[in-house]
């Protein structure tokens, strides 16, 4: 949560320090939107600060009106409040003395600090935690006359999770970072450098990039990264080159990010599977570093994740069980960590995120970790610091996503899961080569069928705009339809506001069905006919029942069931496939439904109300 980006260049003051600073904001904008704000320095000791309330169209408008001078140096924030509603004096940065400060994290020991600072009579002007951090470095930096010696001193007396960015305006070439359970990464110039929460922050100036460890600080100048740690020791962050440019994070012509990722999809997909084999079609993840002594004695799998990605995890359930004969749970990773899970050395956990950053998932990683288990991460971002502190990592390959509800990360996440079940059911001897190479097959022929459902979604547009005014909708799933049916509420919870639940069919008569009343919308994913035949007539018999109770049903099913059609008010067909792999198909339509209902009653999808796109506070 919070956007961060930091700037040095050119000894000579000019506007490139703004303009690095607003972009980078402009696409580190998904990660909270509450209020934004700029600090610059320029040679001379000038530090200005413009922020305020509200999107970063607000402080650009405010920069309009009153333009700040031209500097050297650049800090920008864009936040999503922890402590302190969204206001102008709660937008970042803040500032004491000739300091001043940005932070995404939440510092838990403030209260104490502060109240030491204001027994020493230090006026405070904001509600926020970070502010503390601001008069804690100007004293620092008071009695240091240096902003690194001064951060690494600050760094060691916090509590909690913060990346920190500051700027004296006594040091017009330097931006300080430091980082502790919270991204920041470096982004490498030609006499300029660049510091970002994530490195959408700088990829339209640079595509080189240091990933920095945990408890580091940075000092950027116009020429020179130098990394330490918070104890002041020399220390060494992991370049790597980023695979995707500036034009990846554009919208291309779509009315919004979540319009176009949906429409990646088909590509998200492919790029996940690319170079996954080798020349005898042999399933080869060369990123798993775990001994293949120590998978094939794995008795237990344990998928930690939150939101989409869980269901994600959940689908993979059904697909690594069925291929690999090890029992596969999957857990909130919130809920997983704060009880006391029966993990050992035979448990491999497979933890899953789009950011990579998602505290609670990390905080499961660490506790899994602690108790003996192996750790392989399936992630999407390169750098974040859930790979990092894995013991091996399967990468999706499906771009930056912007929007802040999941949709090709989603698609990419369980092919990247199925592809690790294909790889351990290889391994342990569950399937043979030709089989491993059949399921392959398939999954390869899913970006073409995507496409196709993407094709015929206009009448799913078309109904969703009619159903601007639905104050409730309910889906229901069996089997891999059932986080399917979890997924498609989720989206139109988040985007629509809409109250909407998904439920297991099969749970129907336990209680959902009173819910039921005459024009309830209720859409159900029905599985495959060819597959086991009595889950697709069972489905059939729901949906039956809750017709019978009055309920429009909008039917998911698969080309060609012709037996769902009496009972259907409206039929989404989507292209025939092996039951495990549908879920790739069945969700499109409810991430499309959502994403033009949302659209229909005039709400900004890319940046729902309340949410970040990364999670990176518990
Ligand atoms: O970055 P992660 O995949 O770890 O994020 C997990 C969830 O916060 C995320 O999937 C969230 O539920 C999305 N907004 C759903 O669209």
């Amino acid at each position: 949560m919070c956007g961060i980006v930091g700037y040095v260049g050119s000894a000579t003051a000019s506007e490139r320090p703004l303009e690095v600073a607003i972009e980078g904001l402009r696409r580190l904008e998904y990660r909270g939107y509450d209020s934004a704000g700029v600090a610059l320095v320029g040679p001379g000791g000038s530090l200005e600060v413009a922020k305020k309330a509200g999107k970063l169209a607000n402080l650009v408008e405010e920069l309009d009106a009153r333009p700040l001078a031209a500097a050297t140096v650049a800090i920008g924030h864009t936040r999503w409040a922890t402590h302190g509603g969204p206001t102008d004096a709660n937008a970042h940065p803040h500032v004491s003395g000739k300091v001043a400060v940005i932070h995404n994290g939440i510092v838990e020991n403030f209260h104490v600090l502060k109240d030491a600072l204001l027994a020493d009579g230090v006026e405070f002007r904001s509600e926020t935690d970070t502010e503390v951090v601001a008069h804690l470095l100007a004293r620092a930096y008071d009695a240091t006359k240096d902003l690194t010696t001064a951060m690494q001193q600050v760094a060691r007396t916090l509590h909690g999770t913060f990346t920190l960015l500051a700027v004296h305006a006594d040091a017009p070439d330097t931006v300080v970072g430091a980082r502790h359970d919270s991204p920041l990464v470096v982004g490498l110039g030609d006499g300029e450098n660049f510091l970002g929460s994530d490195v959408a922050a700088f990829i339209s100036h640079t595509r080189d990039a240091l990933e920095l460890g945990q408890d580091q600080v940075v000092t950027i100048t116009p020429t020179a990264v130098e990394v330490t740690t918070f104890a002041g020791e020399a220390a060494e962050g992991r370049h790597y080159t980023v695979d995707w440019d500036a034009a990846a994070a554009e919208k291309g012509g779509f009315r919004s990010f979540m319009d176009k990722e949906i429409h990646d999809q088909p590509q998200a997909v492919a790029d996940t599977l690319l170079g996954r084999t080798d020349t005898r079609g042999r399933l080869v993840l060369d990123e798993i570093r775990i001994d293949e002594s120590v998978l094939r004695a794995v008795d237990k799998i344990v998928v930690i994740a939150c939101g989409t990605a869980a269901y994600a995890g959940q689908v993979a359930k059904y697909a690594i069980e069925h291929w690999c004969r090890v029992p596969v749970e999957v857990e909130l990773a919130h809920e997983f960590r704060y009880r006391d899970p029966v993990v050992d050395e035979r448990t491999l956990v497979v933890a899953v995120s789009q950011s990579g950053e998602t505290m609670d998932t990390l905080m499961a990683v660490r506790h899994a970790r602690e108790q003996g288990a192996k750790v392989l991460a399936i992630v999407n971002t390169h750098g974040s610091t859930i790979p990092r502190e894995s013991d091996a990592v399967l990468y999706t390959h499906a771009g930056p996503e912007i929007a802040v509800a999941s949709t090709k990360a989603f698609l990419a996440q369980i092919t990247a899961a199925y592809l690790l079940g294909l790889y351990l059911a290889q391994l342990r001897g569950n399937k043979y080569a030709d089989e491993v190479t059949e399921i392959l097959d398939e999954l390869r022929a899913m970006p073409e069928k995507i496409q196709q459902v993407l094709d015929r979604a206009g009448r799913v547009r078309e109904i969703a705009r009619w159903m601007a005014d639905t104050q409730s909708v309910l889906f229901l799933g069996r089997h891999v339809g059932y986080p399917v049916a979890m997924e498609g509420a989720l989206k139109l919870k988040e985007l629509a506001y809409i109250h909407a639940e998904g439920f297991a069919a099969g749970e129907l008569k336990h209680g959902p069905i009173a819910l039921i009343e005459p024009g309830q919308p209720v859409f159900v994913v029905v599985p495959s006919p060819r597959g086991r035949d009595s889950l697709h007539s069972k489905v059939v018999s729901n949906i039956q029942e809750i017709r019978a109770r009055g309920a429009r049903t909008i039917v998911i099913a698969e080309d060609g069931d012709e037996a769902v059609r009496p009972f259907a008010d409206e039929v989404f067909y989507v292209p025939q496939t092996p039951t495990l792999l549908a879920p790739l198909l069945a969700v499109v339509p409810l991430q499309v439904f959502a994403c033009e209902l949302a659209t229909a009653k005039g709400l900004d999808v890319d940046q729902p109300r309340n949410l970040a796109k990364s999670v990176t506070v518990e």
